[in-house]
C-alpha cells in the first residue's frame, strides 16, 4: 500500500497572491479527499506566505484523512503545532529567502534543536517525521534522535530527472549546476536513485517508516514506486499545476492511479 499525501499549500499561494478567500483551501481539502488523497500535507511557514494558522485549524477540523503538518524547529512554531495537535508533524528546514524547501533538515549540525523539537512534539503525542536528504548517516541520526519516520528529500533526483527527460534545460528555470552532458546526467540520476533506495532500505531496517517527497511529478514518480520500502509520497506542485488544466479532482485521481500498489 502506498499512501498519497496531497500538499495543498499552493492553493493558499494563489489565494495569498490576491489576499482574498479564493481559491478556498477547504474546497481544495474536500476535493482532494474525495479524489483519493490518503493524507493532506500542509506547511505552516514562519513567514506565513501561504498556509495560515486558521487554515491549519480548519483543515484539522474538517479533514477526513490524517493531516501531516510540516514545520520548522523554530520554538514559536513548535508551540503552535503542539497546540494544534495534527496527526503527524514533519520537521523541515526553512530559510526565508528560499522559493521552496531546498535540501533536507541538517540533523548533524542542529542535533540538539531537532532533539528538543521531537521531544516537545512527543510530549503533545504527535508522531514526528524528519525531512532529510537521503544518506545512511542521516537515517541513523534520525533514528538516534527518536523520530518515527523519515521523509527522503527527492529534490535532487527530480532535478536530474527533469533536466534529462523534460524541456527544463531549455527554459528559464534550467538548473544551472546540472547543465551537463546527457551521459553525465544519466549517471548522476542512477546514483541519486541508488542513494534513495539504499537510504530507504536502511531506514526500514532501523524500524523507521519511510516517505519521500519534493519535485515528484506525473513523469518521474514511477521511479519511487519501484522502491518497496517507501510507503508514502507527499506531492504538491505538480498536482496543483495540473489542476489548472484538468481540475483538482482529475489531477489527484491521475496521481493516485500512478501511485497505487
Ligand atoms: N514534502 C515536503 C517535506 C515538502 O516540504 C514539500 C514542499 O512543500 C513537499 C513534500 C511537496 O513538494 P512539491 O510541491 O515539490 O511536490
Amino acid at each position: 500500500m502506498m499512501k498519497l499525501g496531497v500538499n495543498i499549500d499552493h492553493v493558499a499561494v494563489l489565494r495569498e497572491a490576491r489576499q482574498v478567500n479564493d481559491p478556498d483551501i477547504l474546497e481544495a481539502l474536500f476535493v482532494a479527499c474525495q479524489s483519493g488523497a490518503d493524507q493532506i500535507t500542509i506547511h505552516l511557514r514562519e513567514d506565513r506566505r501561504h498556509i495560515q494558522d486558521v487554515d491549519v485549524a480548519n483543515i484539522l477540523r474538517h479533514s477526513k484523512v490524517p493531516v501531516n503538518l510540516e514545520c520548522s524547529i523554530n520554538r514559536d512554531i513548535l508551540n503552535i503545532v503542539s497546540d494544534l495537535a495534527p496527526q503527524r508533524a514533519t520537521l523541515v528546514p526553512e530559510q526565508r529567502e528560499e522559493v521552496t524547501t531546498e535540501g533536507g533538515l541538517d540533523v548533524f549540525n542542529h542535533e540538539e534543536d531537532v532533539a528538543f523539537a521531537i521531544e516537545q512534539l512527543h510530549d503533545a503525542i504527535i508522531p514526528v517525521s524528519l525531512f532529510v536528504d537521503p544518506s545512511i548517516e542521516a537515517m541513523e541520526k534520525s533514528k538516534e534522535l527518536g523520530a518515527e519516520m523519515v521523509e527522503l528529500h527527492t529534490g535532487s533526483f527530480a532535478n536530474l530527472f527533469n533536466m534529462l527527460h523534460s524541456a527544463l534545460p531549455y527554459s528559464n528555470h534550467s538548473v544551472k549546476d546540472l547543465e551537463l552532458p546527457r551521459y553525465k546526467l544519466s549517471t548522476l540520476l542512477e546514483e541519486s536513485l541508488q542513494n534513495i533506495k539504499l537510504s530507504a532500505q536502511h531506514a526500514n531496517k532501523l524500524g523507521l517508516q519511510v516517505a519521500a517527497g519534493h519535485g515528484l511529478n506525473y513523469h518521474n514518480v514511477h521511479e519511487m514506486m519501484k522502491i518497496e520500502e517507501i510507503i508514502e509520497l507527499n506531492i504538491g506542485q505538480s498536482i496543483i499545476a495540473r489542476s489548472v488544466f484538468t481540475g483538482l479532482k482529475d489531477a489527484v485521481k491521475e496521481m493516485k492511479k500512478l501511485t497505487s500498489r
